[in-house]
């Protein structure tokens, strides 16, 4: 990895995990965010980055004929920065084979779960419902199949018997922007890659649930 690491981060809403992303970058951390891309014109993450000084960019997905060619464009668009790694941070969208194939070994996303618990959306509700004594957050490498690439870090928080969808929510959340910041350091400082059979951390096998945090 080079003394910087460029990073464009897709999203589409409220950005708190972009501006735990931001308030990571002290001097000694090698990424740097180069742009970030929303398919919402209307996206609190959008200002977020404008308020860094960070280009802030809008592709709708509406205009297009397809979900193919909307990832086209997006690809178009995101290597116009030359990233060495791309960062979801809620963008919700289901992305192509063919994108997730360019981006592979540099493509990350955070989900609201202990993956492979709970892939897709209402996560929180459907721990609650299942009655789990534990819930959290992952951070995994992205392949094809939706949620379910190789985790690099999981933490992991009890589950309280007066948690709603929304308390649980909220401290999943501030769990989210612990995990999301390291793990991208990780990758920028070259400790977290993509091998053939999993995420490796310092050359080593990380275990299938990733690297566990329990705060
Ligand atoms: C986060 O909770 C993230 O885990 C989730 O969207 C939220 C974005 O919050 N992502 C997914 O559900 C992806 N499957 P933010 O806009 O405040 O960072």
């Amino acid at each position: 990895m080079p003394s910087t690491c460029n990073v464009v981060v897709l999203l589409s809403g409220t950005g708190s995990n972009l501006q735990a992303l931001l308030d990571s970058l002290q001097a000694d951390n090698p990424v740097r965010i180069v742009a970030v891309i929303s398919n919402r014109a209307d996206a609190l993450g959008l200002q977020r980055a404008r308020d860094a000084g960070i280009e802030a960019r809008v592709l709708e997905h509406q205009g297009f004929a397809g979900r193919e060619a909307f990832d086209a464009a997006l690809t178009d668009l995101i290597d116009q920065y030359h990233p060495h790694l791309v960062v979801l941070a809620g963008f919700m969208r289901i992305l192509s084979p063919s994108f997730v194939r360019h981006y592979h070994g540099r493509l990350l996303n955070i989900h609201p779960s202990l993956l492979p618990r709970y892939k897709g959306l209402h996560t929180h509700r459907r721990a609650l419902e299942a009655g789990d004594a534990e819930h959290g957050c992952s951070v995994h490498f992205v392949t094809e199949e939706l949620d379910g690439g190789p985790l690099v870090v999981q933490a992991v928080i009890p589950v309280q018997s007066s948690d709603t969808p929304d308390t649980l929510a909220h401290r999943v959340h501030a769990q989210e922007h612990q995990i999301y910041p390291l793990a991208v350091r990780w990758f920028a400082e070259g400790r977290v890659c993509l091998g053939d059979h999993g995420a490796l951390l310092d050359g080593q096998p990380l275990p299938a649930c990733g690297h566990l945090i329990r705060p």
